[in-house]
Parts: structure tokens; C-alpha cells; sequence
């Protein structure tokens, strides 16, 4: 038997394992395949403030070990998720992190504000890297200073009770300083990584295969991209806890985000293929950690940094 049961900034969880936000809209579609409980958390789509119906199709491509989005962030808005979304969560007994997106620092807040613990948040993701926004300067965890300012205002209108945590991209030249910087303005944890930037162009139509031209790659392809923000990011704040996500289709994908550094995992993309993905991760996970020899989660957590090797 293996302890599976983990802590975020002082929140427990029974397991590690969550699904990675925007791959199951807000846990309901999955109830028909798996009792949500069972997971650490479910991790809703990111909400923002008003009802948002996304780019124009086609907004998806698969590529070679992976995928490519262009949603836009498609959602009901915070009203639609008070009233059906979250409550639908907690009746089925799940454990609620709630991804949140805005185009500014006011909606965030806005957004924060109305998500406390007595609601059922177990935590608040805050997305300030969707690829898939109109222009650049809103990817805010592209710049430090932008992605400090958003997360110090949303800790500071965020319930006490609820951690926040930080969405970051990959598409930076450094992502520890950014990570530096959300923390420094009180981020309680970082999740590590949101999609690339990416790209497909049909060679018959030889046009862009996306309506939105670029997109977000996700999937197996990125994974040693997670690895290594992972691994960067806990070498260089090892008392943050870090949430790991990117190309998780099995226990031992798992396995290497959390020797990395991840106190979490999150399962995204394989959902699209295998719906009860995040089930059986936790189940495969629980197995590789017993094969280890380690008797509990945590031992795991940044276990690859140890030496000797
Ligand atoms: O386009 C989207 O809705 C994607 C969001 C994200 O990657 O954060």
C-alpha cells in the first residue's frame, strides 16, 4: 500500500492525480464514465467573467504526439458555473480547482472574488497563459512584471482560505524568473506548463489548418518540455509546490514529473482519446510508486534531484 495523499500550500488532497483544465469542461461530461471523487481534483476549464463563445472552427489538429487547440477559451461565464457547473462538483463529492482567464487584471479579480472556499474551491489555477488570446501582450506569464502584477492582485481578492496558484507557459526564455515573480507576489504554487505556440499548415489547401492560424500544442510531444520546467522550477524555488502537466498518458509519464518536482500531476490530452485517462493514471502511478519502493507520494516528489545519482 502506498500513501497517495498529497498537500498544496496547506490543502489536502487524497491523490496527486487531476485532470489538467480545459479538457473536460467542468468535470461533468466526465461523470459518465468515472466517479469524480476519485480523483485528487478536478480542474475546470478556465472561467472568465462573461459567456465566451471561442475561435472559429476548425480549432483542432493533431499532429505527431499530439495535438493542436484553438478553442479561445470557450466558456458560460462565472455566472453559468455558480449556478450549474460548480454545485454539480460538489454534490458529486470532487475536490474543485477552478482555472480562471481574463484579459485583464480587474477581471481576474472580479473572478476571484467570487470563488471562495465556502463555495466548494479547493483552489484557484490562475491562466495567464492561453495561447489562444488576440494578441501577445495578454499572455501574461510571458512577461514577469505582467504575470507579478496579476497574481498579486488576485491573492490579495482571493479568499485566505483558497491557495492560487499560477498557470505558466513554456513559451518563455526563462520561466524560472517568471516563476520568481509570481510567488514574490504571493502566487501560493505554480502548475507547470500550459500548451506551445504552434502551427499547422495544409499542404493540399497550403493554408493554415487551424480558422485561428496558431494553437496550442499539447500531448506526448511536449512532455520533456514539462519535465524540464518541472525540473527547472523546483531546482530553483524547491519550497514552491509545483502541479506538473503536459503529454501524461501513463503512471510512469506521471512518475517523471513528479521525481522532477511535482507535488500534482494533471492528465489532459489523453482524456480526448481514453476519458477514463485520469483513472487509470492514478491507478498505474499508485503501481510504478509501489515497484520504487516508496512507501509514500511525497517521498517521490523531486526525488531525481537527490544525489548521489
Ligand atoms: O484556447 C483555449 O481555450 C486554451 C486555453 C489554454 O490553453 O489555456
Amino acid at each position: 500500500m502506498v500513501d497517495m495523499s498529497t498537500s498544496l500550500s496547506g490543502v489536502g488532497f487524497p491523490n496527486p492525480v487531476m485532470t489538467a483544465s480545459g479538457c473536460a469542461a467542468a468535470g461533468r461530461e466526465l461523470g459518465q464514465f468515472f466517479d469524480v471523487s476519485v480523483l485528487g481534483a478536478v480542474v475546470t476549464k478556465s472561467i472568465m467573467v462573461s459567456p465566451r463563445a471561442g475561435r472559429p472552427t476548425p480549432r483542432m489538429a493533431e499532429t505527431p504526439s499530439g495535438m493542436l487547440n484553438s478553442i479561445g477559451l470557450q466558456g458560460p461565464g462565472i455566472d453559468a458555473f455558480l449556478d450549474q457547473d460548480l454545485p454539480w462538483l460538489v454534490a458529486a463529492g470532487a475536490r474543485a480547482v477552478v482555472s480562471i482567464a481574463g484579459g485583464s487584471v480587474a477581471d481576474y479579480v472580479a473572478l476571484a472574488q467570487r470563488l471562495p472556499a465556502a463555495a466548494g474551491v479547493s483552489m484557484l489555477e490562475v491562466n495567464i497563459s492561453c495561447p489562444n488570446v488576440e494578441s501577445r501582450g495578454e499572455v501574461f506569464a510571458c512577461d514577469p512584471v505582467a504575470a507579478g502584477a496579476v497574481l498579486a492582485a488576485v491573492r490579495d481578492a482571493a479568499d485566505p482560505e483558497v491557495p492560487v496558484f499560477a498557470k505558466l507557459s513554456p513559451d518563455v526564455t526563462d520561466i524560472v524568473a517568471v516563476a520568481r515573480a509570481c510567488v514574490a507576489a504571493g502566487a501560493d504554487g505554480l502548475t507547470l506548463i500550459n500548451t506551445l505556440l504552434g502551427m499547422a499548415i495544409d499542404p493540399v489547401t497550403m493554408r493554415p489548418v487551424l480558422a485561428g492560424q496558431t494553437g496550442g500544442l499539447s500531448g506526448p510531444a511536449i512532455r520533456p518540455v514539462a519535465v524540464r520546467a518541472v525540473w527547472q522550477v523546483h531546482r530553483a524555488l524547491p519550497g514552491v509546490p509545483l502541479i506538473g502537466v503536459g503529454g501524461i498518458r501513463t503512471g510512469w509519464d506521471a512518475l517523471e514529473l513528479v521525481l522532477a518536482g511535482a507535488s500534482a500531476v494533471q492528465v489532459g490530452t489523453a482524456i480526448f482519446g481514453d476519458p477514463s485517462a485520469p483513472v487509470r493514471v492514478l491507478d498505474e502511478l499508485t503501481a510504478a510508486m509501489a515497484e520504487r519502493g516508496f512507501a509514500k507520494f511525497t517521498d517521490a516528489v523531486g526525488f531525481a534531484h537527490r544525489s548521489p545519482r
